[in-house]
């Protein structure tokens, strides 16, 4: 396994690597990896013959006041996951050579940022589909993997992907979840004892929501005031959203059907944790 920090040397690997006819399983990611992104690696490797993992804190996507300088970073113990997970390169950019002085291009995608994080983070998305495109045009991936966590991006990826014609396949993997059911995160390390209890009540919502759906309750506004009351009952818990969306559009859902997803926001204390899941299958 080989670690490149150079755009360009990154750049010409990959594209020797495409001319050679090898297959490029690419997995993006901001680092301090969990066994969510182990679980992209070790897909990325059964289904690519060169894998490829970047680590990269991409500063256009974090806004004012949010976690850029304090989010976690650890390239030593990353690369021994990697390593275990058989990457063959890491590409671990600096910031300043990502967008140097007058870096001035931006991908935007409308529509489907408008809502749910794109709502309470703006410029998020854009940020992500900047660097993500960026990162597809260095390291020319066959596919990419992304983890469903990230519901919202994933499906923003996914039509950008299609509208701009790139010729990379997305793949969605599922959301891996510690024992007790927190779906894994990097931020999940900002989180006291105390808070991590409290951060269980995302998920047990999730499963109070499907109960009820598959109860026979089919209004999104009983749903979410029922998974609204789950949530408030932990001390330390503010809420971003709770919202029933069609999983495709991503447009509200008054009346839930098989294709609904319920996506929450919550804040534990400091720490801004997602999570989602479809109304009609088991968390
Ligand atoms: O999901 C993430 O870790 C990031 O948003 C991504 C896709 C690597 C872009 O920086």
């Amino acid at each position: 396994m080989e670690i490149i920090t150079d755009v360009n040397l990154m750049q010409q690997r990959c594209l020797s690597a495409r001319e050679q006819g090898r297959r490029i399983a690419f997995v993006p990611t901001m680092g301090y990896l969990h066994a969510g992104h182990r679980s992209l690696l070790e897909e990325g490797r059964r289904r690519g013959e060169l894998l490829v993992l970047s680590i990269f804190v991409n500063p256009t996507q974090f806004g004012q006041g949010e976690d850029f300088e304090s989010y976690p970073r650890d390239l030593t113990s990353d690369a021994g996951l990697a390593e275990a997970a058989g990457v063959d390169l890491i590409f671990a950019p600096e910031a300043r050579d990502m967008y140097p002085p007058g870096y001035a291009t931006y991908v935007d995608v409308e529509g489907l940022t408008d809502t749910l994080c794109g709502r309470s983070r703006p410029g998020h998305f854009r940020g992500v589909t900047t660097v993500v495109t960026k990162l597809f045009t260095i390291v020319q991936p066959h596919l990419a993997l992304f983890g469903c966590k990230d519901f919202q991006q994933l499906a923003v990826i996914r039509r950008m992907t299609g509208d701009l014609n790139l010729p990379v396949e997305i793949v969605g993997m599922p959301i891996v979840r510690e024992a007790d059911g927190l779906a894994m995160s990097s931020r999940n390390v900002y989180l006291s004892k105390s808070e991590r209890s409290q951060a269980l009540a995302l998920v047990d919502a999730l499963r109070l929501a499907g109960r009820l759906a598959r109860g026979g309750e089919s209004s999104a506004a009983a749903i979410i005031e029922a998974v609204r009351r789950r949530i408030v009952s932990e001390p330390d818990a503010g809420i971003d959203y709770i919202q029933i969306c069609r999983k495709d559009s991503l447009e509200d859902q008054p009346v839930i059907g098989r294709d609904s997803v319920l996506l929450l926001a919550v804040k534990i204390g400091k720490t801004r944790l997602i999570d989602n899941a479809y109304l009609f299958e088991e968390v």
